[in-house]
């Protein structure tokens, strides 16, 4: 069937990706960690940890980061061995497009579009927060948050109209990208280097203010009095995903975010000295890096601060609150972390919507989107139009949602993205047994489907909104493929004439 048509290695390793020409190979597996590491630490540490604590998991965040954890490392293992069997620049939705055939390339580039595209918005929503917070809370509430939030402030309620700054640095960061600027590894060694450091500092310094009351109970009690929100409405924590281990589990759904990016290693398997064997050292080693930090991280932000407080005025810059609230004398600190997590965040904003350029740059070169995302400028040979229609999509969502829905969109798409490649390496298993696979996911079928089993938990605890949300972007999804993409696909059109997909890998 025509929507099943796939890419043969062959064509794909002959594509040339933008700027695939000046690309050297020049990366090793602890560059490619330190890679991974940039694209991973950020607003799902520093703002989502808070917010999973305070509704759902309490301290027991430290367990849902390690479920979330799990659930990436089998994705991982599976992401790594596609990325192994083909390291070229590219996603999800290459290894689809060459193994699993057109449509579930388009399903995964279209549920990838929510885990770059809204991820970029939500970093950039929680970038607002930490501004505002250097600032001292200059800005009026109206001007840096969306229309759904309120909040009462010295007795007059406020409601937000427009989120500017995280329109601001959207602006900036898109400018930056039709110009060209290559984040070179040297830059973002700096800013890993960074965000580790100050990551370090806080869970060093943090730990002696740690107070035992506040890990005991350590998961939410059902009876636990109501919170009082900021626009002065109560929460209850007697919802099943409200406490205990209920809680917990969305708590993972939450906190996934911040173990998203890994998977932005595979990008750079062009610049890899030895993708094959690195590739999936880069993408574990992040992994692995980024738990530990996770772990220690949000168990000395829950005992620094009661979990109740990120309910309130902690809900947002919740760290940099933590600290200048529970931790005398540290209140340097506190500017120190707020800085080095705009510096962090921006880096974060920049690969995220870099990958979706290259996404959407990918998707428009095989026909299915429009040619206009693949137009490049005439003097800086980037996808500039991508870039410009780019920053009104996300501008939207960043500028008129709150972080916590355009965070729950991010990971359920990314939840979904996983599965599809937890359900690819079985299908590719089965269909084509003798590829050359330089490395092996172990354990299959019992990796994949426990990937399966941990992402869909995830997705299924989030709230029911996001859910029929995600759904109903995924139905857009397939009306414009079935009324665009199809029509237009280079592949398909031309499918009759080429040979079968995986005829070259078994030569
Ligand atoms: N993992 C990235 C973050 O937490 C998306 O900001």
């Amino acid at each position: 069937m025509k929507v099943f048509v796939k890419k043969s290695l062959e064509q794909l390793m002959a594509t040339p990706e933008e700027g695939a020409s000046t690309l050297k190979r020049t990366l090793g597996a602890g560059n490619l960690i330190a890679l991974g590491i940039g694209a991973i630490i950020g607003a799902g540490l520093f703002v989502r940890t808070a917010a999973a604590a305070g509704a759902h998991a309490g301290s027991a965040v430290t367990i849902s980061f390690i479920i979330a954890a799990v659930g990436c490392a089998f994705a991982g293992l599976c992401y790594a061995e596609f990325a192994s069997i083909i390291p070229i620049a590219g996603s999800a939705y290459t290894y689809a497009y060459a193994t699993m055939g057109e449509i579930v390339a388009w399903i995964i580039g279209w549920a990838l579009i929510l885990e770059y595209a809204l991820g970029a918005a939500t970093v950039s929503i929680s970038w607002s927060e930490y501004l505002n917070n250097l600032l001292g809370h200059r800005i009026p509430f109206e001007w840096c948050h969306s229309p759904m939030e309120s909040a009462i402030i010295n007795n007059v309620t406020h409601t937000g109209i427009i989120n500017l700054p995280a329109l601001l640095i959207l602006f900036l960061l898109s400018a930056l990208l039709i110009k060209g600027t290559q984040e070179s590894a040297t830059v973002n060694a700096v800013i890993v280097f960074i965000k580790v450091a100050i990551v370090l500092v806080f869970i060093a310094i943090g730990w002696q203010f740690i107070n035992p009351a506040n890990h005991t109970p350590y998961l939410i009690p059902a009876n636990a009095p109501p919170a009082i929100l900021p626009d002065g409405t109560t929460y209850s924590y007697l919802p099943f995903f409200n406490h205990g281990w209920g809680g917990v589990l969305t708590g993972a759904g939450i906190v996934f975010f911040a173990f998203i990016g890994f998977d932005a290693v595979s990008t750079a398997a062009q610049e890899a000295k030895n993708p094959k064997r690195d590739m999936p050292i880069g993408i574990l080693g992040s992994l692995v890096v980024c738990t530990i930090l996770y772990i220690l991280f949000s168990w000395v932000l829950t005992g620094v601060a009661p979990y109740q407080d990120f309910m309130r005025a902690g809900k947002e810059a919740s760290v940099a609150y933590a600290i200048s609230h529970y931790m005398q004398h540290y209140a340097w600190l506190s500017t120190l972390v707020t800085v080095a997590i705009l510096a962090g965040f921006s880096s974060v904003i920049l690969v995220m919507l870099l990958g979706q350029s290259r996404v959407f740059y990918t998707m428009s070169t095989d026909g299915l989107l429009p040619k206009v995302f693949s137009d490049l400028h005439p003097k800086f040979s980037t996808p500039y139009k991508s870039n410009m229609i780019l920053f009104v999509f996300v501008g939207l969502f960043a500028a008129f949602l709150p972080a916590s829905i355009a965070g729950d969109l991010t990971s359920i798409g990314t939840l979904f993205a996983f599965v599809l490649v937890c359900i690819g390496v079985m299908l590719l298993r089965k269909t084509d047994p003798d590829l050359v696979r330089p490395f092996k996911t172990p354990l299959v079928p019992l990796v994949p489907i426990l990937g399966i089993l941990i992402c869909a938990a995830m997705i299924l605890s989030l709230p029911l909104e996001t859910q029929i949300s995600a759904l109903v972007w995924m139905l857009i999804g397939l009306i414009i493929y079935f009324g665009y993409s199809r029509k237009h696909s280079k592949l398909g059109n031309v499918a009759d004439i080429l040979p079968t997909a995986s005829d070259f890998e078994k030569k």
